[in-house]
């Protein structure tokens, strides 16, 4: 899938996808969408489960999407958003930032793309945004680097 490579535009695509949640239990519904370094763009939402403890971030649903689109060495940038849907829309006056897991998903990524990946987080509304680098989001962050030792 081809999409717009503005920042605003990657989000709009997670806001949309947030909209395809599975989100039955906890009512709030994440969308990610990832960009390649040629504009194409993969989504995921969070898929939930009876058996709470089961259920999928919308990022690692995202991750996996890529990963089949184009590759983890083409990732360039990020962009989540989550918050309820009322009348088919996204709403909520939070920005959605990445959860710790799904941190260290992204900074597997990061590591295969060779790039300090680009996050834009968003509130449901699409109306506040944080931008962030992974390493920033995840400092001093446990990664394949450090397994140099390991036999
Ligand atoms: N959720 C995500 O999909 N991504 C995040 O980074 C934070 C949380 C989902 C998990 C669960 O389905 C719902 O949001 C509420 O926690």
């Amino acid at each position: 899938m081809t999409g717009s490579s503005s920042p605003d535009g990657l989000v709009e695509r997670a806001r949309e996808a947030a909209l395809r949640a599975y989100a039955p239990y906890s009512r709030f519904s994440v969308g990610c969408a990832i960009e390649s370094v040629d504009g194409e763009i993969a989504l995921g939402s969070n898929m939930e489960n009876a058996c709470y403890r089961l259920g999928v971030c919308a990022e690692l649903a995202a991750l996996t999407a890529a990963k089949q689109a184009f590759g983890l060495e083409r990732i360039a940038r990020i962009a989540v958003a989550g918050g309820h849907v009322e009348a088919d829309a996204l709403g909520g006056g939070a920005v959605v930032t990445p959860c710790g897991g799904c941190r260290q998903s992204i900074l597997e990524a990061a590591h295969v793309s060779g790039r300090d990946l680009e996050i834009v987080s968003s509130n449901g509304d699409g109306t506040k945004l944080i931008t962030r680098r992974i390493s920033e989001l995840i400092p001093e962050g446990f990664g394949p680097a450090n397994l140099v030792d390991a036999g």
